[in-house]
């Protein structure tokens, strides 16, 4: 089993003690789970093809789908480009450190088992305190993925790590839950105009008053973990055990109430209600609330026992965005 490392209750070098051992083992080449601000990740050492490949062997995830790379600070975001510009330079004042994912044309020392292939990298600067340390204190390039099995939701405690992963890794590292709660937004910059290839929380509208002319990747074009030679292959993701099923609000309880499995249904501003059946569980009706509640919700949906999870479709605006495109994944 992992070793885990509760820095929960920890500050300064109190916290930096105690991360030691995972940056002494981030840079040996061992798999460290640690907390971002968006998700819990899966780190290895990112210029150790070796430490890289461990990762996609406990996920049990292909290898034709390219790794972010986190670093501390631009300038070593910098470091891993061929082709860092006055975009880049705007979007990382603007954005970072925070759940914002530049992609752009690799530099060499980037292998390709983190970005299968491919020429360009993901790079990104977490603002979790806990990973800026760890970044800080490993002071390597980190690649990770969502500390999750290939397919399944997203970690968004050090729980849901250590049951999905803690057979398979050195360290999980436990700094709370977190904070926005999806992924982060994944911004094209090797693109003929920057793209958005998957939706996070820091939305279109916010990335349009820095870079005017962004837009969303079409449908049908490359899609999040169809980077590489196989589309379709990732459609099925952030999926819990139980099915899920989007509907109209006004139609959720009776649709899961009409089915025969044990059944939830999941609203936005109501009141959950456990003993009920079918069972209800609600996030606020907010964004930014739902979002950082939504993984633990299809966690908790897995832990009851749930085989049907209907859930109210969120609003089709840009705020909600990431939120439906994880749930519409989900029913995958
Ligand atoms: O918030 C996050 O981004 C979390 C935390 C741990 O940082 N990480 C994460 O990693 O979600 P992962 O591997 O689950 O998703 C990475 C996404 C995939 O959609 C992948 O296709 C895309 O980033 N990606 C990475 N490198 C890319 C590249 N060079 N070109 C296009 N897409 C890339
Ligand atoms: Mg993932």
């Amino acid at each position: 089993m992992a070793t885990l490392i509760d820095v929960t209750q920890l500050e300064g070098q109190a916290r930096d003690d105690a991360l030691a051992p995972a940056a002494r083992a981030l840079r040996a080449g061992e798999l460290v789970a640690l907390p971002t601000e968006t998700v819990y990740g899966l780190g290895a050492h990112a210029l150790d093809p070796r430490a890289v490949a461990g990762i996609f062997a406990a996920k049990g995830r292909p290898a034709n789908n390219p790794l972010i790379v986190h670093v501390h600070d631009a300038s070593r975001a910098r470091a891993l480009t061929t082709s860092w510009d006055a975009r880049a330079d705007a979007l990382a004042a603007a954005f970072w450190p925070g759940p914002l994912t530049l992609v752009l044309p690799r530099a060499p020392e980037v292998p390709d088992a983190v970005t299968a292939g491919l020429g360009t990298v993901g790079l990104r600067v977490p603002a979790h305190p806990v990973a800026r340390a760890l970044l800080r204190l490993a002071d390597v390039p980190v690649a990770a993925p969502s500390a999750n099995l290939y397919t399944r939701v997203s970690p968004t405690r050090a729980e849901h790590v250590m049951a999905g992963l803690g057979d398979r890794i050195a360290y999980v590292v436990d700094g709370g839950p977190t904070d926005v709660g999806v992924e982060s937004t994944v911004l094209s910059l090797a693109t003929p105009a920057p793209t958005i290839l998957r939706p996070g929380m820091i939305t279109l509208d916010a990335i349009a008053r820095v870079l005017p002319n962004v837009v969303h990747r079409a449908p049908g074009e490359l899609a999040d973990g169809e980077a590489a030679a196989s589309p379709g292959l990732a459609r099925k993701h952030y999926s819990p055990a139980a099915q899920v099923v989007l509907a109209a609000p006004g139609e959720a309880m009776a649709l899961a109430r009409a089915d025969a499995r044990p059944a939830a249904v999941l609203v936005r501003g109501g009141v959950e209600s456990l003993d009920a059946s079918p069972r209800v569980l609600s996030l606020p009706d907010d964004p930014g609330a739902y979002a950082r509640g939504l993984y633990d919700a299809l966690h908790r949906a897995d832990d009851l026992g749930i085989e049907l999870l209907v859930v109210a479709r969120p609003p089709d605006t840009e705020a909600w965005r990431a939120i439906v495109d994880r749930l519409v994944r989900s029913t995958a």
